[in-house]
């Protein structure tokens, strides 16, 4: 047993999606997690400042006493996930596009995948491309301008419709019948996303089966909290505290979130 806290880290609040699945799963369990807001998106910087960027996040989650990181950005993890867990002495969970459940699952063997150009540009990307999409056609298509709005609040707006149309209709045209969310910011996109694709197109994130990964590896390595009632949830942003929380604040009983220069 260990009641310490999950860490959670993203490149903003996009991560937040993953943390609902974490405390849907594990309401018992006390989490922290960093909003890197102001260096959104990382998934536009070269890999060696994505590194540095997750090296910061971890060193003050493991300062605050986290047990267990959850590195909940795709990007950061395609770049960095390797380094940490060679690094430090706490076990990391990554989050890595569902390639594989759309792949088994796709009828017409056509997958599109939206992520950032950091994701799709990196090797553990293409091999679990390779490894688990073998004789199925992968769009990919990067969403470049998503996590700026989004991380502005936008979920809605014409503009953002406009772009997202753009981004999936020539996967459309190819005749996908699986979208692989591979981006941490994208769940929040799943209504927009819904009017866009025609029924027969299935959306697929991440989200559950990381959560479900952290479950088994607290109990495999004997850190599951003891605790019998709802966990603190502790919210730190370096971006806007007011955005933040509008997605946290209601989601969950015990939660605070403030500014944090870090
Ligand atoms: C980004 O910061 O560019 C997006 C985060 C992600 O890849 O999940």
């Amino acid at each position: 047993m260990n009641d310490n806290p999950i860490g959670i880290f993203d490149s903003g609040i996009g991560g937040t999606s993953i943390w609902k699945e974490i405390q849907t799963l594990m309401p018992y369990e006390h989490c922290i997690y960093l909003a890197d807001s102001k260096n959104a998106p990382y998934g536009e910087k070269p890999n060696e400042e994505i590194l540095q960027l997750s090296i910061k996040n971890t060193e003050y989650l493991i300062q605050r006493g986290c047990k267990l990181i959850v590195v909940a950005c795709n990007t950061a993890t395609t770049n960095a996930i390797d380094y940490l867990r060679n690094s430090y002495d706490i076990p990391f969970i990554g989050i890595e596009p569902a390639i594989k459940p759309a792949a088994l699952n796709s009828k017409s063997k056509k997958v599109g995948i939206l992520a950032t150009k950091g994701t799709l540009s990196s090797a553990l990307f293409h091999s679990t491309s390779q490894n688990h999409a073998a004789g199925i056609e992968v769009i990919e298509r990067q969403g470049k301008g998503l996590v700026e709005l989004i991380e502005k609040g936008d979920m809605e707006s014409d503009s953002l419709k406009q772009l997202l149309y753009q981004f999936v209709q020539p996967m459309l045209e190819k005749g996908i019948d699986y979208l692989v969310l591979g981006c941490t910011h994208y769940p929040y996109l799943i209504p927009i996303l819904r009017e866009i694709l025609p029924p027969g197109v299935q959306i697929i994130d991440s989200g559950e089966a990381v959560a479900r990964q952290t479950k088994a590896i607290l109990a495999k390595q004997h850190l599951q909290n003891s605790l019998n009632a709802f966990g603190r949830y502790q919210f730190y942003t370096n971006g806007n505290l007011e955005v933040l929380e509008r997605f946290v604040l209601n989601a969950a009983p015990n939660v605070t979130a403030q500014y944090l220069d870090f």
